[in-house]
């Protein structure tokens, strides 16, 4: 049994502790911060942006989970990638009388209009994962260090063409190598930090000449991938094959920022006849560490992914909820970098970890992220 919900012994202990001091709680939005008020007469509103991606199920099982071991009340709610969907939920958690909401945003710049009503009702914000932008009325952001991210993808791309070794020291392979650029959907206030990280990172080795970027395709519009969509990138994929790839070229290596987006990848390139002896994959990054990617990790058909522990994302987004239904302010640990365009966001930032095939065991299987024969399945149980 994997353990990606991440009840902790620090959960449970608070748990009891509320329960043994619950009085009579008033209910409602207006019992956020009240402090005769007890857990299980809360509401959290948790909104996720979508369930075609197995890392938003599992981050939403994660806060609900740990919020239900506090003993609060939790709606949860996945919006299909649709903003107005989105909203409309996030409306309606209003509505519902609920104390706190965790956000993930499909559109960072959407949801002005419930930050307002959520403001005016005094129920604390916390922005998950994605930044939410242009508005005065987000109270908390928890996420990784989306610039590192990026950094991490980069580097390990690098590594993966053998430019780098595993200490990240330059090896004496100059390359050139035929490298393609693909970046997250740009209303994700993410997608921007993790190509900048990797951009540091690759444009010293483009001016060079060692990597090489056949389409001629290097800004972030030109990489961008609307909604994250995992046809996009196979669609664009195919288009740069098509386009760039005619003459017999191959491609050495593929900068992608997201799993989804990389198993879109590899389906075109294996469509165009990749994965043989005589033409190997090229080297491919991800993020998150999807269970169907880790697998591809496994066999040697991806190269690398980011590791975000979602258990420890959820528990600091619940970390932050409880203390502001407590009355008291959350914790932060950076406090200069997420300018949303309105005012700088406190945050809690975690680390990020990459992984290789050889390293699976000791980051995601010792972790109890997931079991080997999750791994060997490709499916998370
Ligand atoms: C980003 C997130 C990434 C990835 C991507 C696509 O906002 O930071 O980890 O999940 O969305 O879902």
């Amino acid at each position: 049994m994997s353990n990606r919900l991440g009840l902790t012994a620090l959960g449970a202990t608070l748990a009891l502790t509320l329960a043994a001091c619950g009085g009579e709680g008033a209910g409602g939005s207006s019992s956020a911060g009240d402090e005769n008020a007890s857990a299980e007469d809360m509401l959290v509103g948790v909104s996720m942006p979508t369930q075609t991606s197995e890392r938003w199920i599992a981050d939403g099982e994660a806060v609900e989970s740990q919020l239900e071991a506090l003993d609060y009340q939790v709606e949860l709610a996945y919006a299909n990638d649709d903003i107005p969907t989105q909203a409309q939920q996030i409306d309606q958690m209003i509505t519902q009388g609920a104390d706190a909401l965790i956000i993930a945003a499909i559109d960072g710049t959407a949801l002005s209009s419930q930050l307002d009503a959520a403001a005016a009702a005094g129920i604390p914000v916390i922005s998950y994962d994605r930044l939410i932008r242009d508005s005065e009325n987000v109270d908390f952001y928890v996420s990784f260090d989306n610039f590192e991210v990026g950094v991490a993808q980069a580097n390990a791309l690098l590594t993966g063409l053998g430019i780098l070794d595993r200490e990240g020291e330059e090896t004496d392979v100059t390359g050139p190598f035929n490298v393609e650029l693909f970046a997250g959907s740009l209303d994700d206030n993410n997608a921007t930090f993790f190509w900048e990280g990797a951009m540091s990172v690759l444009q010293p080795y483009i001016d060079n000449g060692t990597l090489v970027v056949k389409s001629g395709q290097t800004s972030i519009e030109q990489a961008a991938i609307l909604r994250w969509q995992q046809e996009t990138a196979q669609r664009r994929m195919e288009d740069l094959l098509t386009s760039a790839y005619n003459d017999g070229s191959v491609v050495d290596g593929v900068l992608s920022p997201y799993d989804g987006l990389s198993r879109g990848i590899i389906t075109a390139l294996a469509n165009a006849g990749y994965g043989t002896d005589a033409k190997p994959m090229p080297v491919i990054t991800g993020q998150d560490a999807e269970i169907a990617s880790v697998k591809l990790i496994a066999e040697g058909t991806q190269g690398s992914t980011i590791f975000k522990d979602t258990r420890q994302l959820a528990e600091q987004a619940v970390v932050a909820a409880e203390a502001f239904l407590e009355g008291e302010t959350p914790e932060a640990n950076d406090t200069t970098t997420y300018d949303n365009g309105v005012k700088v966001v406190p945050s809690y930032l975690l680390p990020v970890e990459t992984v290789f095939a050889d390293n699976i065991q000791q980051t995601l299987i010792d972790t109890e992220y997931y079991t080997q024969a999750e791994v060997d399945a490709g499916q998370a149980d």
